[in-house]
């Protein structure tokens, strides 16, 4: 690599496939559309794209869904949800009417709605995670939708979604109350006490009309709110023993120093612990049996300071327009390292994180990106998502880490290697960030008797550039194996890298061995 000493480290992994943190659980491999940008229209939906389905969703767009493994999806906003009547988008599309969407300064024209987003999310595999309004609206128009997608008795709603073309009830289970109501950004932004109350008074209400839902309040928008944790705290006063999760949003971003950056993973590790802190105080001051999951709504890379300082003003200042470009981050090499971090960090919380969703899934900050009449392709931050979500099964186990430290400004010492690791079928998958920049490490992997079968990595292209990007021309950013010794326990991972590690019993990978040597 041109430009970069490698210099040798050494480290160890300490894994036991009987030392486990908690089952892994398939939500954390949750998505999320938002009618923003180009998310929806020329993102998943484009009927004069030439790979439309009947419906008007792009196939090639689908193809790389499925190829991502999302598991559930969020929908439909984020902001656009605080200004949203969701009866605009069901009936006759032809009736359907436009409106603004003063979120993101944008015309909305609902011919995508809930019929047809659901019918895509349920070919996808999707499972939709419904978030109503709770900024322009309140307790009836949330019950209004609930009665619509989840009863099945003879009442108007009910009968309207009949006439609308679904028979059988949607059944959505998971319900976010709101969206980031403690932002002044928010439409109908509120404090800590008027939307705890309202949060309870509508979950009350959707209880009454479907018990079987988990209703998700919603928590702070990041950890940087100045109201984060008196905000967590009288939310669930109000509602603790009315909801089942409590969301909360981070985003990172590579500022002035990159080793900051590299270091994202342990501010998540620390504002999930802080919730989990909080969560366990009011189920204790509450007399609560029951635990209040975390909900890592939305989550990801995003270069909000770009978007603050250049993007911001013409949008909230230009013409209203149909899916304007919004937010389209092209991600670098980086992005897909801390990318793969943040997911080690939701893995290694899986006792206490019972959802996740990066946000978003196509075109907005996201892993996929598309061009009207044109293609879609993989950005650098699919790879980690996508072998991630495949591999991840059955339990997470405890890895103990021994590797150099390196000094961040902001987050002070971080060992050199992020890593998790999950045990299912006898196999350990490994998953692990190599943080420096510069250098290489040699991992020696101390195991309950497992050795490696096979390496992955995403590092730089050749060239060594860790900016590199993928584009619509050209995708030089993938994943590729890496050399690794039949039997052997120790492997070495390029520097500013994720990897991920498939370990199996040294007999097994023995016997293979063999059956090789005698086949050859
Ligand atoms: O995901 C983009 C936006 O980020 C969402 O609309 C909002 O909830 C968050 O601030």
């Amino acid at each position: 690599m041109k430009g970069i000493t490698i210099v040798q480290q050494v480290a160890t992994l300490r894994l036991r496939s009987d030392e486990t943190v908690a089952p892994v659980s398939r939500r954390l491999f949750g998505t999320f559309v938002e009618h923003m940008g180009r998310s929806v229209y020329t993102g998943i939906h484009e009927p004069e794209h030439p790979t439309a389905d009947a419906a008007g969703f792009r196939r090639d767009v689908g193809a790389l869904v499925r190829e991502l493994g999302a598991t559930c999806v969020r929908y439909p906003g984020g902001n656009f949800v605080s200004g949203y009547r969701w009866e605009d988008g069901v009936g006759p599309v032809e009736n359907r009417p436009v409106r603004v969407d003063a979120a993101w300064r944008s015309l909305e024209s609902n011919a995508v709605g809930l019929h047809e987003f659901t019918g895509w999310a349920t070919e996808m595999g999707l499972e939709v995670m419904m978030a109503v309004n709770l900024g322009t609206r309140g307790a009836a128009e949330a019950a209004e939708l609930l009665e619509y997608c989840n009863l099945d008795e003879p009442t108007a709603r009910v009968a309207e979604r009949r006439r609308n073309g679904a028979d059988a009830a949607f059944g959505f289970d998971v319900w976010c109350l709101g969206n980031e109501m403690d932002g002044e950004w928010q439409i109908g932004h509120k404090t800590a006490d008027e939307y705890g109350r309202l949060a309870a008074e509508t979950a009350r209400l959707m209880r009454f009309i479907d018990p079987g839902v988990e209703l998700v309040a919603a928590g702070s928008s990041s950890a940087e709110m100045a109201t984060f944790g008196e905000w967590e705290r009288t939310v669930l006063r109000h509602t603790g023993d009315l909801v089942d999760h409590i969301s909360l949003h981070a985003y990172y971003e590579e500022l002035d120093d990159v080793s900051d950056f590299l270091a994202s993973s342990a501010r998540l590790d620390r504002f999930i612990d802080e919730v989990a802190m909080i969560v366990a105080g009011v189920e204790q001051e509450l007399g609560l049996t029951k635990h209040i999951g975390i909900s890592v709504d939305e989550w990801n890379v995003w270069n909000t300071t770009r978007f603050n300082q250049v993007d911001k003003e013409p949008l909230l200042t230009g013409p209203w327009r149909f899916h304007p470009r919004i937010i389209e981050d092209e991600y670098t090499v980086t992005d897909a390292v801390v990318v793969g971090s943040l997911l080690n960090s939701l893995l290694r919380h899986a006792d206490r994180v019972s959802i996740a969703n990066q946000a978003q899934l196509v075109n907005v900050i996201a892993p996929i990106r598309s061009e009207p009449g044109g293609a879609a392709w993989r950005q650098t931050i699919f790879y980690p998502f996508a072998i991630t979500a495949a591999h991840a099964h059955g339990s997470v186990l405890t890895v103990g880490v021994e590797a150099a430290t390196l000094t961040t400004p902001t987050y002070g010492d971080v060992l050199q290697l992020d890593a998790t690791a999950t045990f299912d079928d006898d196999r350990i998958e490994v998953f692990v960030v190599n943080r420096s920049q510069t250098d290489a490490v040699d991992v020696a992997l101390d195991t309950d008797g497992f050795v490696v079968e096979s390496a992955t990595t995403l590092t730089a292209p050749d060239d060594g550039d860790r900016r590199t990007t993928n584009t619509a021309d050209a995708q030089p950013v993938a994943p590729r194996a890496l050399a690794v010794e039949p039997g052997s326990a120790t492997v070495q991972l390029p520097p500013l890298s994720w990897n991920h590690l498939r370990l199996v019993r040294a007999i097994e990978a023995g016997a293979r061995t063999e059956t090789q040597e005698e086949n050859a």
